[in-house]
């Protein structure tokens, strides 16, 4: 059930991820029955996974945080220097909202106040990240929605009537294939209007050598993100997953131009999984897919960008080019 909860003077509006354990369930049950072994990346998130993904962007290999962060510190003013007055912020997976406080305060200098719209599918961490901004700007009001991005998108449309700029930061974008990438993105468009503008955040292709480090750090905090994944099932299915006889790999396909993560198991195993009626078994060196990371070309954004109908307003790279971020209007 969707409903507005009231604390601190924070609003959160919440939706079907309340039920999110069934889907959970099934999904795992298809992907652990398939050939080969997949799991869904969105199932990172849980209380424990959020924290680790805060503890992978402060990473020294996690590039992608500090180089978004980079570009953000130098440019926030330019980039809201044309959204009209009583323009709304949206910001679609914000987690920790960290680096969304540049572009806030862009707006509040701008504007004198501001209703942020924050849309994420971990509860704590917009719970948190709300009370944080509350705290800290007077003239902010924050409206959360605890949704996945398509209940999200249909959402935001019911809330915010004026003008909006949309935040779509960390390349979360990678998470899709390219075409559905294209697809999720029209979606976006349909809900704006001529004065709206989205601000998407997207890696850049590069080295393998950078990018392999990045998704797997020498203190292995990736790795247990990626195993969270596991302990989760074994948390909430009721599993038997032993972690130890599983290890996290990285690799990127530059033909593709993907990382792709990867939980392998060490030896010939059979794991059950109570909730699920499941014995899973698994050979030594089997993998598990659980995330593509795309990255693009300056040429593969402009290609996507322009498949959903949306034109480059402006693009932004930090120093070492590896990232970038994309100003994106209708077209
Ligand atoms: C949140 C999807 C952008 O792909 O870089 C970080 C998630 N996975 N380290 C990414 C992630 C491994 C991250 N995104």
């Amino acid at each position: 059930m969707s409903g507005i909860q009231v604390a601190d003077g924070f609003r959160l509006i919440t939706t079907e991820v309340a039920s999110e354990q069934a889907a959970f369930a099934r999904d795992v049950k298809a992907g652990l029955t398939a050939f080969p072994k997949y799991l869904s990346c969105r199932y990172f998130y849980d209380a424990k996974g959020s924290a680790l993904f805060e503890a992978i962007c402060e990473l020294p290999e996690y590039y992608l945080t500090r180089s978004e962060r980079a570009i953000l510190e130098r440019y926030a003013r330019e980039m809201v220097a044309e959204m009209p007055e009583e323009s709304a912020l949206v910001e679609f997976g914000s987690g920790s909202a960290v680096k969304t406080r540049l572009l806030i305060e862009a707006l509040l200098k701008q504007q004198g106040s501001l209703l942020f719209v924050p849309v994420d599918i971990s509860k704590p961490a917009l719970e948190d990240s709300s009370r944080g901004l509350l705290a800290d700007y007077q003239d902010l009001e924050v409206l959360g929605v605890w949704a996945e991005y398509q209940e999200g998108l249909e959402r935001v449309r019911e809330i915010v009537s004026g003008p909006k700029l949309i935040l779509w930061l960390g390349s979360s974008v990678g998470n899709f294939d390219r075409e559905e990438a294209a697809q999720f993105l029209k979606q976006v468009r349909e809900g704006m209007d001529g004065e709206d503008r989205f601000l998407m955040g997207v890696d850049l292709r590069k080295d393998r050598g950078v990018l392999e480090a990045a998704y797997d750090d020498a203190q292995g905090v990736t790795a247990e993100f990626n195993l969270n994944l596991l302990d989760r099932i074994n948390r909430e299915l009721g599993g038997w997953f032993e972690l130890e006889r599983f290890k996290h790999r990285a690799v990127y396909d530059e033909v593709e131009g993907r990382m792709e993560m990867y939980l392998v198991s060490t030896s010939d195993q059979t794991v059950r999984i109570d909730g699920l009626d499941l014995d899973v078994p698994f050979d030594t060196g089997e993998a598990i897919f659980t995330e593509p990371s795309y990255k693009y070309s300056v040429e593969e954004i402009e290609t996507l960008v322009h498949r959903a109908g949306f034109e480059q307003v402006r693009q932004w790279l930090d120093e070492d080019r590896r990232f970038s971020l994309n100003l994106l209007k209708v077209l």
